[in-house]
C-alpha cells in the first residue's frame, strides 16, 4: 500500500508492551484471570490506537493496527472509537488450525524475535504455546453480528469476507486473495547488453549483442543450476526483443508483458543522453532535477511506471514456484523497491548493473538478496 502510494503506518500493540515495560513477559502476563496483565494489556492496546488514530487526524491514510483483538468486546470498542473518529475499519482475521503451519511460524518469527532473545528454545516455544492457550481461552470468532472482515484461512487457502466495499478495501481483499506464506525465490534481471546499450541510446527494440547473447546463455545456466533440472520456474519477460532474446535458452516457456516494457521515453526514445542534453535541454534539466516525477513528453515517469506494473506485481506474489523476471533497468528498479520496501522515490537511483541477476529469497524473517553477476561488469545508468 505503501508503495502504491498510500501513506501507510503499522501499529503493532507487542511493540508497544516491549518498549514500554520491556520484552520479559511470559505466558503468565496474557492469561485471561491475571488483572494485572490484562489491564496492563488494555492500555498498551488502547495507546497504540490512540497514535494510529492522532496519526489519522495529520493525514495518515491506511492504519494498520496490529493486535489480538480476540474478543468481540475489544473489536466492538475498537470499531466504535475509530467509526465515530470517522475512520473506516477493515477487520483482518488470520485463522489457522494447522498444528505444523503454527509450528513452523512460531519458530520462523517468535522465537527469533526479541520476546524470546537469549531463551532456550524448546522452553520459547512451549511458552508461546501457552501464550495461545490463553488467546484461545477467550477467542470470540470473528462474523456474528460483525460485518467488514476478511479472513485468511489457513495462511491464504480459503478466504471468506463480509461487507468488503470499495476501491481500496477491495485492493487489499484482492492482495490477501493472491499472497500466500510459501517462501520461494524471485530473480529479477535485466536483459543482456544489447545493440542500443553500446551506442548508449535509450528506448527503442533493438536485438542483443553478441556479450548479451552470451549473458542469455550464462543465465539459462546459472537458472538450472539454481532451481535443480526438474524444478519449474515462471519466467516473465517484456514484450520486447532484447527481454525476449535473452530468455531464449531457458527451458520454460515465458510470458511477455507490456507492463514490463522499459519506461517510455516518449520524443527521447532511440536517442543517447548527450543527444537529449543538445537537442532538449530544458527537458533534460527538468528530468535531472527531479527524475521520480519527471515525465517524457509523450512518454512516462517513473511514477507512472509503478502505477503500470502492479498487475505483474501481483501476478510475482500468486507463484508459489520460483520466478525469474527479464526485463528492462527502470522496471527492475520498480520491482526491486517494491520487494525490499524501499521509498518510490528512490527507484531511479537504485544499481541495478546489467548481466547481474538478483536474487530476492523470501524468509520468515524477511527478505535475503543475494546478487549474481553472470559476464562482465557493467555500470551504465540507462533511463
Ligand atoms: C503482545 O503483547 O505481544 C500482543 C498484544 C496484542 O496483540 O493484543
Amino acid at each position: 500500500l505503501g508503495w502504491l502510494g498510500y501513506r501507510t503506518r503499522v501499529f503493532n500493540v507487542g511493540s508497544y508492551r516491549r518498549e514500554r515495560l520491556g520484552a520479559h513477559h511470559r505466558e503468565d502476563f496474557f492469561a485471561p484471570a491475571n488483572d494485572s496483565g490484562r489491564r496492563a494489556r488494555e492500555e498498551l492496546a488502547d495507546a497504540a490506537l490512540d497514535d494510529l488514530m492522532d496519526w489519522m487526524r495529520v493525514g495518515g491514510e491506511v492504519g494498520i493496527y496490529d493486535a489480538t483483538n480476540t474478543t468481540r468486546a475489544r473489536r466492538l470498542r475498537v470499531r466504535s472509537r475509530l467509526e465515530q473518529a470517522g475512520i473506516r475499519v477493515v477487520f483482518i482475521e488470520s485463522v489457522c488450525d494447522d498444528p505444523t503451519i503454527i509450528d513452523a511460524n512460531i519458530r520462523a518469527t517468535k522465537l527469533v524475535g526479541p520476546d524470546y532473545a537469549g531463551m532456550d528454545a524448546s522452553a520459547a516455544l512451549a511458552d508461546f504455546h501457552a501464550r495461545v492457550r490463553h488467546y484461545a481461552a477467550v477467542y470470540e470468532p470473528m462474523g456474528v453480528g460483525e460485518t467488514s472482515y476478511i479472513k485468511v484461512i489457513d495462511a491464504g487457502r480459503r478466504i471468506e469476507m463480509d461487507g468488503v466495499r470499495g476501491y481500496l478495501p477491495g485492493k487489499i481483499l484482492f492482495f490477501l486473495a493472491n499472497s500466500h506464506a510459501d517462501r520461494r525465490s524471485i530473480l529479477l534481471s535485466r536483459h543482456g547488453e544489447s545493440a542500443f546499450n553500446l551506442e548508449e541510446r535509450i528506448g527503442g527494440n533493438p536485438g542483443l549483442s553478441g556479450q548479451g547473447k552470451r549473458y542469455a546463455d550464462a543465465l539459462a545456466q546459472f537458472v538450472r543450476w539454481r532451481f535443480g533440472p526438474t524444478r519449474d520456474v515462471e519466467v516473465f519477460t517484456s514484450t520486447l526483443r532484447r527481454t525476449q532474446e535473452t530468455a531464449v535458452g531457458l527451458p520454460w516457456p515465458a510470458t511477455a508483458w507490456r507492463a514490463l516494457d522499459e519506461i517510455d521515453a516518449g520524443i527521447c526514445d532511440s536517442r543517447t543522453y548527450a543527444e537529449i542534453a543538445a537537442a532538449l535541454p530544458d527537458e533534460y534539466d527538468a528530468r535531472q532535477a527531479d527524475k521520480f516525477h519527471y515525465r517524457y513528453p509523450g512518454g512516462e515517469s517513473y511514477r507512472d511506471v509503478i502505477g503500470r506494473v502492479e498487475p505483474v506485481i501481483l501476478e510475482i506474489e500468486r507463484q508459489r514456484r520460483p520466478v525469474l523476471v527479464i526485463a528492462h533497468q527502470a522496471i527492475v528498479r520498480v520491482l526491486y523497491a517494491y520487494f525490499r520496501e524501499l521509498p518510490a522515490e528512490d527507484c531511479p537511483y537504485l544499481p541495478v548493473p546489467l548481466h547481474t541477476v538478483i536474487e530476492l529469497r523470501q524468509m520468515a524473517a524477511g527478505l535475503e538478496e543475494e546478487r549474481h553477476p553472470l559476464v562482465g561488469d557493467h555500470a551504465d545508468d540507462g533511463p
